[in-house]
């Protein structure tokens, strides 16, 4: 033995976006950082569109082991990717890109698993095969949402967004098609008859926009109730929800837990969410001011 300490190498990670002051990826993987007593460090890196490449090969230059992708370069990252694993494909859009050793970039998409996660421990007696999931939405996060209900064995799913064209989009485009049904968003109170699972992915209920205008009286008293919506955490939504005596969901779970295969691919440990890491986002969200 010669006496010397390994020393673990310093890794540099963060997220690309445009705005990206808003995102609280720094605050969760730098958490996860002072947690885990791990070298290394988590920044944001704001992004021009028409700068994408150029910006992203200095920060690769400068040590980038990996990085988020958030609006608006979801889908622009994909091209970027030499290699793109089966989620990222599903989804369509990259969040989640590892830098390899030789420079190249390998993308995934981490939703599917932050959706997931959040559902099974927020409503663990939720059985997919107990009857149809409705998905309000049509956007990037609907996909996933959609992606991992098939995963999940959910046998039939009913789509409805306020733009049609877009649920029929994904509907053609998702993996397992015939599973996905497409209604107009005026059937959106009907389509909760029978239904298991409510997911909202689309933007009603966010601070500073409309609550979603869904009539609940249709939904089994079983159902359970997932917004992922985070700001506010109680949504107009999921508080009629509650009163109704839903079991439900909120939305912080996915964005935390959609973090922690990412923090794993770069940092070598996967992070486990806890008490304080969720009180500290919630009070950076605005619910504990
Ligand atoms: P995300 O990546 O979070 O899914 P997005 O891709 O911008 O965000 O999608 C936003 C979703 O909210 C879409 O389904 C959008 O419906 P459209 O496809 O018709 O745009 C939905 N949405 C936004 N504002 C809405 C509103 N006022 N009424 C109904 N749906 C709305």
């Amino acid at each position: 033995m010669t006496g010397q300490v390994a020393s673990t190498p310093f890794v540099r990670a963060g997220v690309i976006g445009h705005p990206v002051s808003h995102s609280l990826s720094p605050r969760i993987h730098s958490y996860w950082i002072k947690r885990y007593g791990l070298s290394g460090s988590y920044q944001a890196a704001d992004i021009p569109p028409e700068s994408l490449e150029g910006m992203l090969s200095a920060l690769i230059r400068r040590g980038w082991r990996g990085f988020n992708v958030t609006v608006p370069h979801k889908r622009a990252v994909m091209g970027l990717c030499a290699e793109l694993d089966d989620t990222a494909r599903r989804v369509g859009a990259v969040n989640t890109v590892v830098v390899d050793v030789r420079g190249k970039l390998h993308g995934s998409n981490t939703d599917l698993f932050g959706f997931r996660e959040n559902l099974r421990r927020g409503a663990p007696e939720f059985n997919p095969a107990s009857g149809p999931a409705v998905v309000l939405g049509a956007g990037g996060a609907a996909r996933a949402v959609v992606e991992s209900l098939i995963d999940s064995g959910v046998a039939e799913i009913r789509l409805l967004n306020r733009t049609m064209t877009h649920a029929n989009a994904l509907a053609q485009t998702a993996s397992f098609p015939s599973r996905v049904r497409v209604s107009s968003w005026e059937d959106r109170h009907a389509a909760l008859s029978g239904a298991a699972l409510l997911v909202n992915t689309t933007t009603l209920g966010m601070r500073g926009t409309s609550p979603l205008d869904l009539d609940l009286s249709a939904l089994p008293c079983e159902a359970v109730v997932n917004d992922i919506v985070y700001a506010p955490l109680m949504t107009d939504l999921l508080i009629r929800a509650q009163s109704r005596g839903h079991k439900i969901v909120t939305g912080l779970g996915m964005l935390i837990h959609q973090a922690r295969p990412a923090f794993s691919a770069w940092f070598g440990t996967f992070p486990d969410v806890t008490e304080e890491l969720c009180t500290e986002l919630l009070s950076v969200c605005g619910e504990h001011s």
